[in-house]
């Protein structure tokens, strides 16, 4: 196990009921932007909810609304210009990770005089944010409680992810409740992309490591068991939170810190967001099972294996075989068991024009990772799971 600093200064209010805390935003003045996405809020009631705490409060209310999934640039820079214009003191992100990660470069970006993109290509100029708040309504990325934000600029077909210290939210508001009302789309998308974070975090070769690897099977073995629950009974309290408090637990340093894991998988979905503004977790169910198959190795086979044994139950005794057939859990977990499309072609990417360009750009952003990737080894990877 490596040396480490773990620190995460966000207060959790998890529960039922929990949003009633908002009234402790006062504590970081008077005036406050609340971003929020294309309407679910306004629909399933937290939007008024929201605003009656705030209100009673003392808060004065400035709206970023219509933050879209995979956060666009410009919805940023306009957020940017409201807080600079009004004297915003703090940001509330009420929705999924595209509108708090939208809310995380608003709050730096209200503290920096260039332009927030710089922000997204390079973290370290990131010095300082406004306080950031978030009521979460998706399981799925872990923003409330990390130190990431993933911004898109279209017109260049890039999504990047920055991070900085200064972007961990302050407080987030959990309340599984409010995730009953998320498709079941979102919801087989969301548990994707947790269970991505946690091999993402998983998949190295860091020995001693015990603790948070046995973290991350334990953290696994809760999402494998809750995602079909949530999607049969969208409203099962025990499944919703479970997936709640996993996802949050799968980024936040719990599982990575002492491991030093170097992602590939995320680079190489990122691209196809970038290109094809496709759902971040069905991109990450697609490439997963593609990207197990390609690093599988006599070298990487007793790391499957764990994962198949302590994951699956596996009983096999022969590492590859157990890898093999972990790869295969996680193939009819994901495709059937989660019903998410199976192949590029199924999101609407039917053919390779663009993957040599995605992936030179993705082996930038995946160096270092469990198995080196090349950017021939990555456009592998893309046709494999082209269908
Ligand atoms: O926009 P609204 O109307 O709110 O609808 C959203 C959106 O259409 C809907 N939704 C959210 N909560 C709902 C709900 N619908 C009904 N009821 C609710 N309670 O779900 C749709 C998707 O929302 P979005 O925020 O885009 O989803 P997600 O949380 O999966 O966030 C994806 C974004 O996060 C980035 C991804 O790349 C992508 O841009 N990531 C951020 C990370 C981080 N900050 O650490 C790490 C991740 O790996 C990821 O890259
Ligand atoms: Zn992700």
């Amino acid at each position: 196990m490596y040396n480490f600093r773990f620190s995460i200064p966000t207060t959790i209010y998890f529960g039922k009921g929990q949003i009633s805390h908002l009234d402790e935003l006062k504590k970081s003045g008077d005036k406050v932007l609340m971003c929020y996405g294309g309407g679910s809020i306004r629909k399933n009631g937290i939007y008024d909810t929201a605003l009656k705490i705030l209100s009673d409060a003392g808060l004065t209310v400035t709206e970023l609304s219509g933050v879209e999934p995979n956060p666009k640039i410009e919805t940023v820079r306009r957020g940017v210009e409201l807080c600079k214009t009004q004297g915003i003191d703090m940001v509330l992100a009420i929705g999924g990770g595209s509108t708090i990660d939208c809310a995380k470069i608003v709050a730096a970006g209200a503290k920096y005089d260039g332009d927030p993109w710089d922000l997204v290509l390079d973290g370290s100029r990131i010095k300082a944010a406004l306080p950031i708040y978030s009521v979460l309504t998706l399981s799925a990325t872990g923003s409330e409680m990390d130190e990431f934000a993933v911004i898109s600029d279209m017109s260049k077909n890039e999504k990047w992810g920055t991070a900085s210290e200064h972007i961990i939210p302050a407080m987030s508001v959990l309340d599984p409740t409010y995730t009953f009302t998320v498709s079941k789309k979102q919801t087989a998308a969301g548990t994707a992309d947790m269970m991505s974070h946690t091999f993402e975090n998983y998949f190295n070769f860091t020995e001693g490591a015990d603790v948070q690897a046995n973290f991350a099977e334990g953290l696994l073995r809760v999402m494998i068991k809750y995602g079909p629950i949530a999607l049969e009974q969208p409203d099962n309290y025990d499944a919703r939170a479970n997936l709640m408090w996993a996802g949050s637990n799968a980024i936040n340093g719990l599982i990575a810190d002492g491991c030093q894991p170097a992602w590939c998988v995320h680079p190489m979905e990122h691209e196809l967001s970038a290109f094809y503004d496709i759902t971040h977790g069905q991109g990450l169910a697609i490439l997963t099972p593609a990207w197990m198959e390609y690093v599988l190795s006599d070298k990487t086979a007793r790391k499957f294996a764990d994962y198949g044994r302590h994951v699956w139950g596996l009983t096999d005794t022969d590492d590859m075989t157990a890898a093999r057939k972990a790869i295969e859990c996680t193939r009819d977990f994901l495709f059937n068991k989660m019903g998410m499309p199976s192949t590029l072609k199924e999101v609407g990417i039917t053919d390779k024009t663009n993957f040599k360009v995605m992936a030179e750009k993705a082996a930038k952003g995946s160096v270092g990772s469990f198995v080196p990737l090349t950017a021939e080894d990555i456009e592998k990877i893309y046709e494999a799971a082209l269908g």
